[in-house]
């Protein structure tokens, strides 16, 4: 809450009119009649997560803003200015993009809960949010949505490139797979009757590993990214054993594909484990996106007035706002490579000078856009 204080003070120094909606989100208004340029991303992060995913699109949004608005050639742009709450999910997914763009499901503020078990409700309660209005799309208000943000893989930096354009983004689907069976002494209980959640589970992520290989596409990944054992405990057989699988592609189709396989190999372990296995899935995946072609050109032309032949076209691999906002306006993101290409993790980085042509590019882009 201080930061999105921060924040709203920064953006009224901006000559927006700033305020945190109602699930958190902070927005800045220009005073200037549409058709505006919406540009942001989001402020939260992943736990131990990196310092430029997000906050960095953030930053950008605000500083093309103040530097459109020093120039008498530029100062008539309309740019409200962004940031969206819980994009990486600690609730919900993309849950400041969804709310403004008025695709929540209603139930949500009960049934997402944190880590800890609190409901998404609770937290708005506790954060003192609960009354305050939510911000809503206004039909005519925008010409579309930019979103900047660190590429957060290695493909522009093993390509030598400094801007990426991004095409596409893509789907996200997670599975939670739980095994229930009998918690026991791991001592006295022989191995023949064992109902050992946690070992059903591990063979399960394993023949996963094994299977998806087969399947993917050239740009399908896949990640258990945790596995628990209840109660967790050496001298304890688990009684039951949970864990995540995430699949991510461009093509829903593949995701499809994926999800059917997942499915019959719960299914198969159903069959030869003495413990049920049984999947969660998710009520509202995250679909795959394309970027708006008309944006890309403004950003491939911007990019390459300020970095010539050091740009490329690429997909996202990675989950962003924009593509909840490209079901509603035109849409666009552009990227900056990131060191090593690592991301969720406090080693996250980017050049300096990167960072710097990467808000020259978004800014450039923003005007040719809004001037048209
Ligand atoms: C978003 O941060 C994602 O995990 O892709
Ligand atoms: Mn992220
Ligand atoms: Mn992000």
């Amino acid at each position: 809450m201080e930061s999105r204080r921060w924040l709203v003070q920064k953006m009224g120094e901006a000559g927006l009119t700033a305020e945190i909606d109602g699930v958190g989100t902070v927005i800045g208004r220009s005073a200037l009649p549409g058709p505006a340029l919406l540009i942001g991303s989001h402020s939260d992060t992943q736990p131990t997560g990196g310092w430029l995913d997000g906050a960095l699109g953030v930053i950008y949004g605000l500083e093309v803003a103040r530097a459109l608005g020093e120039k008498s050639r530029t100062r008539r742009l309309p740019v409200d200015v962004v940031s969206w709450i819980d994009e990486e999910g600690t609730f919900f997914s993309c849950l400041g993009s969804h709310s403004f763009c008025e695709s929540l499901a209603p139930d949500v503020f009960d049934t997402s809960r944190d880590a800890g078990g609190r409901t998404l409700g609770e937290a708005l309660r506790s954060a003192g949010l609960w009354q305050r209005p939510r911000a809503r799309l206004q039909g005519e208000r925008y010409r579309g949505y930019l979103e900047a943000h660190i590429e957060q893989g290695p493909y522009l930096e093993e390509a030598g490139k400094r801007i990426g354009v991004v095409t596409g983004i893509v789907g996200i689907r997670n599975l939670t797979i739980s095994a229930s069976g009998q918690q026991n002494h791991a001592g006295t209980t022989p191995m023949h009757r064992r109902k050992d959640a946690g070992r059903a589970l591990i063979e399960l992520a394993y023949r996963v590993h094994q299977a998806f290989p087969e399947h993917a596409g050239p740009r399908t990944v896949w990640t258990i990214g945790w596995v628990e054992f209840e109660p967790g405990a050496p001298s304890i057989v688990p009684g039951r054993a949970s864990m995540n699988l995430q699949f991510r592609d461009a093509d829903e189709a593949k995701l499809d594909e994926l999800q059917s396989l997942a499915l019959e190999m719960v299914e198969a372990a159903n069959r030869a484990t003495p413990v049920e296995v049984s999947v969660e899935r998710p009520h509202d995946p995250s679909r795959p996106a394309s970027m708006d072609e008309g944006f890309q050109r403004h950003i491939a032309d911007a990019a390459e007035r300020h970095a010539a032949g050091s740009w490329m076209h690429m997909p996202s691999a990675a989950g962003h706002d924009a593509q909840v906002l490209a079901n509603r306006m035109p849409s666009a993101m552009l990227f900056v490579p990131s060191i090593g290409g690592i991301s969720h993790a406090f080693e996250e980085d980017s050049h300096e000078d990167d960072i710097v042509l990467g808000c020259q590019v978004l800014a450039t882009a923003a005007a040719s856009i809004l001037a048209e």
